[in-house]
């Protein structure tokens, strides 16, 4: 094996304004979770972090619904999107949220370093305000026609027609998307990040990026092409105050959600080396101190703008490398992201996610009913790697019935119940013939296969090509027919022997990809202690203000490595219990039903 790298996992941060759904967890959360397995499994260090992203007019309007007040609802979608991920089996070193006084005071330090090193200019600009009411309308509900390509419905923020970023009042025919009336612009001040003045160095970072899926690098070389001043402060009064004298105190002046959800990712690196780091400066290594490590950004295409131009161009504003100069801040120099992976969108019977549209499962839902590792199958084999794709609950079924259930475990089980039933035990090999050789070569093989795979990301093929091992070893049983060779327990028990091995061996591929199933597999196979470490929710206080919440974090040291490990002779075994479950086409139509309500 290699030298042990730092990789940092940075996992988008999901709004606690709701429930996530599976097209949720599939752009984020089991792409990032395969690749942290894999890489801790082959020795590496890993720091994978995340959390709820709980500011910004999404909270606002949601709590404003449903009549809490923008906290209580942050506490209550917080919790449940927490329990969520851990019942998915995503092993966050720490997944917390940006309402804590450790990421306010980080969000601050960095708009301030950036803002010293002038790369934070203030500008009056014109805001939208609901004539009828008076209050501001932020970018998101105002609607309107792209001045870029045409779209008729961008928002505000962003058009998802061309996926540029605007302005409200560069919209053409703006109207309020709360009641349609006309809003009105009226003068404000705010703070632009200056992009032109970080462009150059944005490009050059841009053009050395190595690997990226072709999308999002032409994507994000494309941005550079209209940089403009972008505003990182809101009239808002749920969020970070403005961290500058005449702004600190003003309560309806915030920093833009954005600015500060894109810092969880340092902030939170801080908060787990100052939990559980061995000193507090641990964080770094991921961040500076090491040259060789590497970060990966997880996240879902509409996305792409924030990770590869906002958060770059904070991190060279904040260490001085734009045209204006400037010195680093306190946390030093911050390395910027080594790769922005992200996903295309996953759609739900040919439609779009839509939770008003009731076109949506929720992950809670989906676990309500079936496994997790039947979703983290899907995901993986099946999921909008690098173009759009469709879950429809068919295929969903037939993945399940046919592949997870009739391949892998039908592999386990008759290897595993052969093998308990004419010896109670691991058999001993025997002389191998050259059949037994090819198939053990392919399996030992797989590890490096496999294993190159996930480090370029390419989930789809990596899952893929272990399945492959397991069709070849059902074949390899089939050809063989261990339970024909009564009057030779000998070569029985040599064939037996080799396809548990095999099994091990797969078990181990398999592992990032389904490490629910993995853990039963090993005791299984008579297996002791950890194999794939889970993740837990733990009720811990806020380091600053004893403020109590939620964190996902873990043991992941223990558990398996990723290399073959010879099965032991004699280990008894005893007749399993299936480990994945066979499902009744009859509910494609009951979860169609439950969509069509
Ligand atoms: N909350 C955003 C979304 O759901 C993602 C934020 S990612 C972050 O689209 F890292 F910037 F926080
Ligand atoms: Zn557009």
């Amino acid at each position: 094996m290699g030298d042990v790298v730092h990789y940092l996992a940075a996992v988008a941060w999901p709004y606690a304004n709701g429930p996530r759904h599976i097209g949720h967890v599939s752009g984020f959360g089991i792409p990032s979770d395969v690749f942290c397995r894999y890489m801790r499994m082959a020795g590496h260090e890993v720091l994978m972090v995340s959390g709820t992203d709980e500011h910004g007019t999404p909270i606002l309007v949601e709590a404003e619904k449903e009549g809490l007040t923008p906290r209580e609802l942050a506490d209550r979608y917080n919790q449940l999107i927490a329990e969520d991920l851990v019942a998915l089996g995503l092993s966050y070193d720490l997944f917390t949220r940006t309402t804590t006084r450790s990421h306010y005071a980080v969000a601050q330090e960095l708009f301030r370093t950036v803002h010293r090193n002038g790369y934070m200019i203030e500008q009056t600009t014109r805001g939208a305000i609901s004539p009828s009411s008076g209050r501001t309308l932020p970018d998101r509900y105002v609607e309107g026609t792209c001045p870029l390509c045409g779209y008729d419905a961008a928002r505000g923020d962003q058009c998802d027609g061309c996926g540029n970023q605007l302005d409200a009042i560069d919209l053409i025919n703006p109207r309020s998307r709360v009641n349609g009336e006309v809003p009105k612009f009226v003068e404000t001040e705010h703070f632009f990040l200056d992009l032109p003045a970080l462009s150059d160095a944005l490009g050059e970072w841009l053009k050395s990026r190595k690997d990226w899926r072709p999308n999002v690098l032409k994507f994000s070389l494309n941005l550079l092409d209209d940089v403009r001043p972008r505003a990182m402060t809101r009239d808002i009064d749920w969020g970070i105050p403005v961290p500058l004298p005449g702004w600190e105190d003003n309560p309806s002046k915030r920093l833009y959600v954005w600015f500060d959800a894109v810092v969880g990712y340092l902030s939170a690196s801080i908060e787990w080396a100052r939990r559980f780091g061995d000193t507090p400066d641990a964080w770094k290594r991921w961040w500076s101190a090491d040259a060789e490590a590497r970060s990966y950004y997880f996240m879902g295409k509409d996305n792409i703008t924030f990770h590869s131009q906002i958060w770059p161009a904070e991190l060279l504003g904040y260490n001085g490398e734009g045209t204006k100069g400037g010195a680093p801040g306190e946390f030093g120099r911050l390395a910027l992201p080594t790769e922005v992976v992200s996903s295309e969108y996953l759609t739900m019977e040919g439609k779009k996610f839509s939770s008003s549209r009731r076109v949506v499962i929720y992950v809670r839902d989906f676990l309500s009913r079936y496994d997790a590792d039947a979703l983290r199958y899907f995901v993986a084999v099946a999921g909008p790697e690098t173009s759009d794709t469709d879950f429809t609950w068919a295929e969903f079924v037939r993945r399940n019935n046919d592949e997870l259930v009739a391949g892998w475990g039908n592999l386990v089980n008759r290897s595993v119940s052969m093998a308990a039933k004419h010896f109670g035990m691991v058999p001993p090999q025997g002389e191998l013939t050259a059949a037994d050789r090819e198939l053990l070569t392919t399996a030992a093989d797989a590890f490096v296969s496999v294993g190159r795979l996930i480090e370029h990301h390419r989930v789809k093929a990596a899952i893929t090509q272990a399945m492959r091992v397991v069709a070849d070893a059902n074949r390899y049983l089939s050809d063989q027919a261990p339970w024909k060779l009564t009057d030779d327990l000998a070569r029985m028990g040599t064939v037996l022997h080799v396809a548990l091995q095999v099994v091990s061996d797969c078990n181990t591929l398999l592992t990032p990809f389904l490490p629910h199933s993995a853990q039963k597999i090993h005791e299984l196979l008579g297996g002791v202690g950890v194999h794939a470490p889970m993740p837990r929710l733990e009720a811990v206080s806020d380091l600053d203000d004893g403020r109590s919440y939620p964190i996902i974090t873990g043991d992941y040291a223990v558990g398996a490595r990723w290399q073959t490990v010879p099965i032991e002779t004699g280990r008894e075994l005893k007749a399993p219990a299936p480990v994945f479950r066979k499902l009744d086409p009859q509910i494609i139509d009951e979860e169609l039903a439950r969509l069509a309500t």
